[in-house]
C-alpha cells in the first residue's frame, strides 16, 4: 500500500486542464492549481477547446516570461494576449483593430508612450472629484435593508460611469460601452462561428461609434482623454484604424475588470467577516485592502504569449509556436510568495506585488485609475458606514479569461 503511494507520488502529473470554464462557473479552479503549483508549475496540456497550451502557474516563471518579450510575443499575428487566440479559429470577417496590448515592440512602445501620460499621477488625481461625486450618487441611490444585484446597481453602474466620462461618451448612451466591451472580452464566444459573427457586428458598431466621436473631438477639443490624446505629438503620427482600436482597447481593458474587482470586493470581504471589520474600523487600511481584494480576485484569470524561438525555462523546453498561459489567478496564491494566500488579510505586507495588473512591458496602463475608482468606492462606503452582505452565492463568469461574477445579490445594512 505504501509503495503504491510512493509511487503515485513520483509519477508525473497528468495534464489539467484549467482553461474548463466549468471550473470558473463553479468556483472550483483552486484545487487543481494547487496541485500544479506543488507538481508541475510548467505543464504542457496537450488537448483542450483552445488547442495544446503550456499552463505556468507559479510567480517566478510568469515575472520571467513577462521580462522576455522578444522570446515570447504579445502580437495579434500569433494570436494575440488571450485563449483563445484570435488566429487559431481565423474568420474572413474578422475586425482586426490594431491595439498596443497585442503588439510587441517597437510598435508597442510607441503607441503605449503615446497613451500612458494620459494616465499619469496629476492626470489621475484630477479626476478624483469627480470619481467620487459619481460614487457617492450610486451608493446614494441604493435601498438599505432590501436584495439587489451589486453587479448591476454597482459595480457596472459605476465602471461605466467612469469610462464614459473618461473618454466623454455620450453620458445617455453610456450603457452601449458596457454592451460593446463585454462583447469585446468574451474571448469564448470566438468558438464558434455565430459568436464570432455576433461579436464582430458589435465590435464594428463600436468602432464606428468611436470614429463619430474622433471626428467631432477633433473639431472642437475639450479636456476629455480623447481630446488630450489628439492633441499629442505621437497621435498625429496614427491611422484612424490604430486610434480607434486602442481607444477600444482603453474601454474593454478597464470595463470587466473594474467591475469585477467592485463585486469582488464585497464577496471577497464578506468571506472574512474579521478582516471586514478591521477595514471597516480603520480607514487609512484601503489603499493596502484594495492592492489585497484585486490579488485575492485576480479580474482576469491569465494572459496568453506566443514563443517566438526555441527556449527554455526552469529545465522545461518550450518549442517556436508554443500557445503559453499565465495563470495570473494561481500566481496570486503561490504560498511561496504571499502566506495563507487564500485568505483576504486587509493589512497583507506584500499584496502590492500581486500579478492581477501584469508585469513588464505590458502592466496595466490604466492600473492608477482603476485603483482610484476601486479606493473611492471602498472609502465612501465608509463615510456612510455602509456594508453589503451577499445574500446568495454569486452568479459567476464561465471563462478562463474574464474571472468575475454576473449577479450577486446583496443586502445594505449600516454598521
Ligand atoms: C493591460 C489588468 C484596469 C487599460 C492590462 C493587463 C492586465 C490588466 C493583466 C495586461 C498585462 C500584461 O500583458 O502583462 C487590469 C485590471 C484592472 C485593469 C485587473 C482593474 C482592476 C484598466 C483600466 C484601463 C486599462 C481602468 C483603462 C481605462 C489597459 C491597457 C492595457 C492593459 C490599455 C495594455 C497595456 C500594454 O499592453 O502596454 N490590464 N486592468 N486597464 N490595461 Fe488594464
Amino acid at each position: 500500500m505504501a509503495t503504491a503511494a510512493l509511487e503515485r507520488r513520483a509519477a508525473p502529473l497528468a495534464p489539467i486542464d484549467v482553461s474548463r470554464p466549468e471550473l470558473y462557473a463553479e468556483d472550483r479552479w483552486q484545487e487543481p492549481f494547487r496541485q500544479l503549483r506543488a507538481q508541475a508549475p510548467i505543464q504542457y496540456v496537450p488537448d483542450s477547446a483552445f488547442g495544446p497550451y503550456w499552463s505556468v502557474s507559479t510567480y517566478k516563471p510568469i515575472v520571467h516570461i513577462e521580462a522576455l518579450p522578444k522570446i515570447f510575443s504579445s502580437s495579434w499575428e500569433y494570436g494575440g494576449i488571450a485563449i483563445p487566440g484570435i488566429v487559431d479559429r481565423p474568420m474572413d470577417s474578422e475586425v482586426r483593430m490594431p491595439m498596443f496590448i497585442a503588439m510587441d515592440p517597437p510598435h508597442h512602445t510607441a503607441q503605449r508612450r503615446t497613451i500612458a501620460p494620459s494616465f499619469g499621477p496629476s492626470e489621475v488625481a484630477a479626476m478624483k472629484a469627480e470619481i467620487q461625486q459619481r460614487t457617492a450618487e450610486v451608493l446614494d441611490s441604493l435601498p438599505i435593508g432590501e436584495t439587489f444585484d451589486w453587479v448591476e446597481r454597482v459595480s457596472i453602474e459605476l465602471t461605466t460611469g467612469m469610462l464614459a466620462r473618461l473618454f466623454d461618451f455620450p453620458w445617455e448612451e453610456r450603457h452601449k460601452l458596457t454592451y460593446w466591451s463585454d462583447m469585446g472580452g468574451d474571448v469564448e464566444r470566438m468558438t464558434t462561428p455565430e459568436g464570432h459573427q455576433s461579436r464582430n457586428a458589435a465590435m464594428t458598431e463600436m468602432g464606428e461609434a468611436f470614429a463619430a466621436l474622433w471626428a467631432e473631438k477633433t473639431a472642437k477639443p475639450g479636456k476629455d482623454l480623447i481630446s488630450v490624446m489628439l492633441q499629442s505629438e505621437a497621435m498625429s503620427h496614427m491611422s484612424p484604424t490604430e486610434f480607434i482600436g486602442n481607444l477600444i482597447l482603453l474601454i474593454v481593458g478597464g470595463n470587466d475588470t473594474t467591475r469585477n474587482s467592485m463585486s469582488g470586493f464585497v464577496f471577497g470581504l464578506s468571506q472574512f467577516p474579521e478582516e471586514r471589520a478591521k477595514l471597516e474600523a480603520d480607514p487609512s487600511l484601503i489603499p493596502n485592502a484594495v492592492q489585497e481584494l484585486i490579488r485575492w480576485q485576480t479580474p482576469l484569470a491569465h494572459m496568453r504569449r506566443t514563443v517566438l524561438e526555441d527556449t527554455e525555462i526552469e529545465g522545461v523546453a518550450m518549442k517556436k509556436g508554443d500557445k503559453v498561459v499565465m495563470w495570473y489567478i494561481s500566481a496570486n496564491r503561490d504560498e511561496s510568495v504571499f502566506k495563507d494566500a487564500d485568505k483576504v488579510i486587509v493589512g497583507r505586507e506584500n499584496a502590492r506585488r500581486h500579478l492581477s495588473f501584469g508585469y513588464g512591458i505590458h502592466r496595466c496602463v490604466g492600473a492608477r485609475v482603476a485603483e482610484l475608482q476601486l479606493c473611492t468606492l471602498l472609502e465612501e462606503m465608509g463615510k456612510r458606514r455602509l456594508r453589503a452582505t451577499p445574500v446568495a452565492d454569486p452568479v459567476r463568469v464561465p471563462a478562463c479569461f474574464v474571472h468575475g461574477y454576473k449577479q450577486l445579490m446583496v443586502q445594505l445594512s449600516h454598521y
